[in-house]
């Protein structure tokens, strides 16, 4: 029995399993229970906090079999009234993800106006202050290790021309949503997405979620069977990570303090 499946039963609950009590878990201390809902705690959290974006993979495929166990266990997301707007999730790789890749970079390299996402993932206008410096921050601690500077549009152009084959990771998702949903379901997807990333971590794999695939939608249509009332979302790769890469070139990007971002009331 797995740490998880110990302390909480997974399915909807049995009478016939006896569930410790969550009060003599925490009380009961010493106990193999409680050891059992710490290391669960612990697993849980380590898989969220030292989650990042990778940008580095090593070649070795990604069994089918794992992906499916991914979406087997993310499909159980929860979404408004149930609606799972999951549309789909094509899962490229070998052949067929370097010819997309390729067709990308090309049309990245030589007519990247000919090409637009069928969404705005960041507002059109000017964005609240906050937001500005934290996207500025962001550059400065993803260019940092690869030394490119803030004015080296080259240097930065290079490494974002590397979305285009999803940072070299051997297998691709691309994600869609029906065209007459709204934010909501949008909303729904992410809870599908950050499960996804967190069970490709349970299994020793990383991922990088990435909007900038969307750009070239037609490109992925012309590939893929994505029917017209779906809107192509999102791409992500996933992969086991090239540690030695990740330590060279990669900076864990900072995150809002606990403080900064609840306000509790009635407390
Ligand atoms: C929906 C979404 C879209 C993203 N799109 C891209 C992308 O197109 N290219 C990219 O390199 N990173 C992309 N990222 C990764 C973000 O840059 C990254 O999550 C952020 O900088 C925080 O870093 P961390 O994930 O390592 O914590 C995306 C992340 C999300 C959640």
């Amino acid at each position: 029995m797995s740490v998880f499946t110990a302390v909480y039963p997974v399915g909807h609950p049995d009478p016939n399993i006896e569930v410790p009590d969550p009060a003599s878990i925490v009380t009961n201390l010493g106990s193999a229970a409680e050891k059992r809902h710490r290391d669960a705690v612990e697993i849980s959290d380590s898989l969220m906090k030292n989650r990042f974006s990778c940008r580095y993979y090593l070649p070795e495929p990604v069994p089918q079999k794992i992906i499916e166990e991914i979406i087997d266990a993310a499909r159980c997301s929860p979404s408004g009234n149930n609606m799972q707007p999951w549309e789909k999730v094509y899962c490229i790789s070998g052949a067929m993800k370097d010819a997309i890749s390729r067709e990308m970079m090309q049309a990245h390299q030589e007519a990247p106006d000919a090409y637009s996402a069928q969404y705005l993932y960041y507002p059109a206008g000017p964005i609240p202050p906050e937001y500005a410096r934290r996207r500025f921050e962001f550059g400065k601690h993803h260019y940092a290790p690869l030394h490119i500077d803030h004015g080296d549009l080259k240097g930065r152009a290079r490494v974002s021309m590397r979305n285009y084959d999803f940072y070299g990771a051997p297998v691709a998702f691309i994600f869609t949503i029906n065209n007459a949903l709204t934010q909501g379901s949008w909303l729904d997807v992410g809870y599908f997405l950050q499960s996804m990333n967190i069970g490709a971590r349970a299994r020793g794999l990383e991922t990088i979620s990435q909007e900038a695939p969307a750009k070239y939608q037609l490109i992925l249509r012309k590939n893929l069977p994505i029917s017209d009332n779906e809107v192509v979302a999102l791409a992500m790769g996933i992969g086991y990570p090239d540690l030695d890469k990740v330590g060279q070139f990669s900076a864990k990007q900072p995150k809002r303090e606990v403080s900064d971002i609840i306000e509790f009331f009635g407390f």
